[in-house]
């Protein structure tokens, strides 16, 4: 069974929490898009693991786990972060895999896209961890695959810089690097998470061009990554938190403003620590944004939600989600691909009852109290889709199954 974790707003939703609970029953867990421009972030107890390159299913012994063809890779943060893994007491050898179709991030790039970025009229706000450059060059074939490392001659000219690089990794990689096609032919009976970096919104295609990411970070790119085909996915969950964040620019319609929201931005950011796991920056923070939800479920096949960071609002009297957008005077309630539109559309709100109640110790949905089970319910039949996980906390233990994902 093939069951794919996307993120279903700017990335940041919580993928690597929901696919580290998930991979307590999966055999395999593959990633397949963006590279150390991820932050996935795992907590179990009292132990928290900051993951950028392997994926979250790593924690568990048992799990086999893959870095999928379409992730751009940069051997050095890769190996650093396994050797932090090792120091954790988190054994990876002989269980963590590279496709060798997957594209090597090399030492320049990192440089040019930061170079790149603040020479733009209005910068991205790139993560500077070269991915734009990699799928760039990658587009352009002049990219260098985990494959072309093992061959005895390079058909993409590189300077002596670059080689020398190479070269000094290509023992550690020897046993890593494989075909992940023939590999997934083998997996058809086994339990196989595909764990999505960014989300929807941040997809070159689907999201908010130019203000993206440089991969397929929706459910589609889930196929391509791994090497088989998009009628052998067999689900699809979108991860998404209870107010959306973004990191670096681009539009943000329901983006908390000090005007009209007073200090709820400041306020979310602190109760909910939304400072960026790779690069530390503040994320911007604003109301839950159900029309893109319900676009980013649309484009991205979601059958399943999981909620995160419900608990961030114990304490309001007063939650507000948007649930349509104004612009020029008309409503407007599909997601819009104008940035001009999205700039400076206004969000229509609808408000909810806070429930003033602690809720992370809440195991099941019934112990919820009944108004968040009240926003819950609005969001399913905003989206038309169910909300089978419930997470209440970052800790692993802090999350509620509505259904068995597996059978
Ligand atoms: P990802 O990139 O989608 O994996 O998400 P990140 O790890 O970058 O950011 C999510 C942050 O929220 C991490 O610090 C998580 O530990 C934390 N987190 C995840 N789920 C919850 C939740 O339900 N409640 C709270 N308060 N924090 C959560
Ligand atoms: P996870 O997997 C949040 C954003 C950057 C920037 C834009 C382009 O942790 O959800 P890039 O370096 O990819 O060229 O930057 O995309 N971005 C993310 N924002 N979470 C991420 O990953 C992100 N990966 C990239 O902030 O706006
Ligand atoms: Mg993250």
């Amino acid at each position: 069974m093939n069951l794919v974790i996307v993120g279903a707003q700017w990335g940041d939703e919580g993928k690597g929490k929901i696919v580290d609970y998930l991979a307590r029953d999966a055999d395999t867990v593959i990633r397949y898009s963006g590279g150390a421009n991820a932050g996935h972030t795992i907590v179990v107890d009292d132990a928290t693991y900051k993951l950028h390159l392997v994926p979250s299913g790593i924690i568990y012994p048992g799990t086999t786990v893959v870095l999928g063809s379409s992730m751009v890779i940069d051997p050095q943060s890769l190996m650093e972060e396994l050797s932090r893994l090792e120091a954790a007491g988190i054994s990876w050898k002989g269980r963590v895999f590279i496709s060798d179709r997957a594209h090597l991030v090399l030492p320049g790039y990192k440089e040019r896209d930061r170079e790149k970025d603040s020479a733009r009229k209005t910068p991205l706000g790139t993560t500077g961890r070269g991915i734009g450059i990699t799928y760039a060059l990658k587009a352009f074939r002049e990219g260098v695959r985990f494959a072309d490392v093992f061959d005895s001659e390079m058909f993409i000219d590189l300077d002596e810089k670059d080689k020398a690089f190479i070269d000094s990794y290509r023992s550690s990689l020897k046993s890593m690097v494989f075909d992940v096609t023939a590999f997934m032919s083998g997996q058809k009976n086994k339990r196989v998470l595909f764990e999505g970096a960014q989300g929807v919104l941040l997809d070159l295609d689907c999201g908010t061009y130019p203000y993206v990411s440089s991969g397929c970070s929706s459910s589609f790119g889930a196929a391509a990554g791994t090497g088989i085909g998009p009628r052998d996915l067999d689900g699809v969950i979108g991860v998404f938190k209870a107010y959306t964040t973004r990191v670096g620019n681009g539009p943000f319609p329901s983006e908390f403003r000090e005007d009209r929201d007073g200090n709820l931005g400041h306020t979310i950011r602190e109760i909910g620590h939304e400072y960026g796991t790779t690069t530390g920056r503040p994320r911007r923070c604003g109301y839950l944004d159900l029309v893109s939800l319900r676009y980013a479920c649309r484009t991205a096949s979601i059958d399943s939600l999981a909620l995160t960071h419900l608990d961030v609002y114990d304490t309001f009297d007063e939650i507000k989600a948007c649930v349509g957008y104004r612009y020029k005077g008309r409503e407007i309630a599909d997601f819009p691909t104008s940035n001009e539109v999205l700039s400076s559309a206004e969000p229509v709100l609808k408000s909810f009852p806070g429930w003033k109640q602690d809720i992370s110790s809440c195991g099941t949905y019934d112990s919820l109290p009944e108004r968040a089970r009240t926003y819950v319910s609005f969001i399913e039949s905003f989206t038309a889709v169910p909300a089978d996980i419930i997470s209440v906390g970052s800790n692993r233990s802090q999350t509620i199954l509505r259904k068995s994902f597996w059978s």
